[in-house]
């Protein structure tokens, strides 16, 4: 009992003096920023910091955490213009909301700017993950990434075990389904299969729940002590890659005895003949990092995907009509193949649509590697810079009824340069082709396999990610007038 108290004891005046240093640490940062910036008398890009320390933070997350944040960008675009300047998450940081200013930005990775994860992030991917890499490491990570989810490699290798996957899911869907967490299921199981070549099985279930305490602990602060939830991510992070160390020392030893897979880790074996080769920790690092950029962008574009086509059904109809066409041709044929795949027309359609309105992420942060002029503003080295893509996208300017779901706008739109859902520059996302085949091939199957009725209200919120709240119920019905 006294052991437990001067336990209690202790861990209360360590939070009080952790409070009081991190309190400081904020104001001295501040002090330091306003002084040096105005010293230089800097042209900023107008805008408002807000509170101290806080900023608009809560301004920001209150929006995000509604149906409709778009007030927090518009008002502020109205005021200020499409480049302003706020202060979030502890940071004075430089918004953009131009087409024009995102693509120069993000052109510009490694010689003006360069990507700023949170450190919550950064910690849990991994530090020698893809996404923290620079420089020409980097550019050789990212072209090794590309290099095994481009068209051909898809086309020959991975369509088959997408198709295979996607069904086998499905075989047991039946009655009320949570569509999220079902989404969820598949791209992790196509994820771990592209990179490890695991097939699903207890284990790699018992994996996906670790992982998905990973992944909530992204948007937390970065201090054990203070966040249970961090606390529980780190854990699940040894975990997890306690496991893949395993995978990866095993197939190191099956190598050495010849045998040969076809598939991520192969890849970094490969690679490990060139001028460096890559240790245990360095391939783990970088596994968590793509199970975590493919796992939940796609599983979720998944199901918004199916919540704007329940929401039109004059665009369901039209892609039930384009499915049961592929299906009809193929007689008993389950598999699609890659024409099957190219006959989609009105179903890229769809998905450019839905990454257009859901905008799953919603831009990225980098920071400024020196001053750099834009417009007539300065961004000071230093400073945090947001490319905000869902501003771009749901602005009226770059789309007509820029906030309404319509595929059929792309069946107009020849040059797509406003549309950015992957990203540009050198981090463009790798997978974005693998993102759109398994996107097609789902849709595919659900819309010829099963009808379903959205009978309960669930509402779309887009802080700390995007998703919707109940994780989108749906009672599914097997249809049988498909051939
Ligand atoms: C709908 C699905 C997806 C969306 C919307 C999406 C979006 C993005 C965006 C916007 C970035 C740029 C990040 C930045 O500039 O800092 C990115 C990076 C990345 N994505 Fe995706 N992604 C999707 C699916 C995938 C899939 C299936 C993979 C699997 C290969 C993947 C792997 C990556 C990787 C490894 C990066 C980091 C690239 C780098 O930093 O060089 N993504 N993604």
């Amino acid at each position: 009992m006294i052991i437990f108290n001067i336990e209690l004891f202790s861990l209360f005046i360590m939070t009080i003096f952790m409070v009081c240093i991190s309190t400081i640490i904020f104001f001295i940062i501040i002090i330091f920023r306003t002084t040096t910036t105005s010293r230089r008398k800097i042209n900023l890009p107008p805008g408002n910091t807000g509170l101290p320390v806080i900023g608009e933070t809560f301004q920001l997350i209150s929006a995000y955490k509604t149906e409709n944040p778009e007030p927090f960008i518009d008002a502020r675009v109205l005021k200020y213009g499409t480049v302003f300047t706020t202060h979030v998450f502890g940071e004075r940081t430089v918004f953009s909301a131009d087409a024009e200013t995102n693509r120069f930005i993000l052109q510009n990775e490694g010689r003006l700017f360069e990507s700023s994860y949170p450190g919550s992030i950064a910690n849990l991917v991994g530090k020698h993950s893809l996404l923290l890499m620079r420089g020409s490491l980097h550019r050789k990570m990212h072209s090794l990434t590309m290099s095994f989810a481009n068209v051909t490699i898809i086309k020959d290798h991975l369509l088959v075990d997408i198709d295979r996957l996607v069904r086998l899911n499905l075989d047991s869907w039946t009655g009320r389904i949570l569509l999220m967490d079902e989404a969820k299921k598949i791209t992790f199981e196509l994820t771990l299969k592209q990179l490890l070549s695991i097939d699903p099985c207890e284990w790699s279930e018992k994996l996906r729940k670790e992982y998905m305490l990973v992944i909530e602990g992204f948007f937390c602060i970065p201090l054990p002590f203070f966040s249970l939830t961090y606390r529980r991510a780190m854990q699940a992070r040894k975990r997890v890659t306690e496991a893949l160390h395993l995978v990866v020392r095993e197939r190191r030893i099956e190598r050495e005895c010849g045998v040969k897979k076809n598939d991520m880790l192969a890849a970094l074996f490969d690679s490990d003949g060139d001028d460096e080769s890559f240790c245990d920790d360095e391939i783990v690092d970088f596994l968590v990092s793509l199970l975590v950029a493919g796992y939940d962008t796609t599983s979720t574009t998944m199901t918004l995907a199916v919540k704007f086509l329940t929401d039109t059904p004059s665009a369901l109809a039209q892609l039930k009509e384009e499915h049961d066409t592929i299906r009809a041709n193929k007689g008993t044929s389950m598999a699609l193949e890659w024409d099957d795949y190219k006959s989609m027309p009105f179903t890229q359609c769809v998905v450019s649509e839905t990454l257009r309105l859901s905008n799953i992420i919603s831009g990225v942060f980098r920071r400024a590697m020196t001053d750099v002029k834009i417009k007539d503003y300065t961004i000071p080295k230093g400073s945090k810079v947001f490319t905000s893509f869902r501003a771009v996208h749901l602005d009226q300017e770059n789309f007509e009824d820029a906030r309404v779901f319509n595929p059929w706008r792309w069946q107009k739109i020849s040059d797509p340069t406003n549309f950015m859902p992957f990203g540009g520059g050198p981090r463009r996302c790798p997978g974005y082709d693998l993102a759109r085949v398994a996107l097609s091939v789902f849709l595919h199957h659900l819309i010829t396999r099963f009808s379903w009725k959205h009978t309960e209200e669930d509402k779309l919120v887009f802080f700390p990610t995007t998703r919707t709240k109940k994780r989108y119920p749906i009672i599914v019905e097997q249809r049988y007038d498909v051939v």
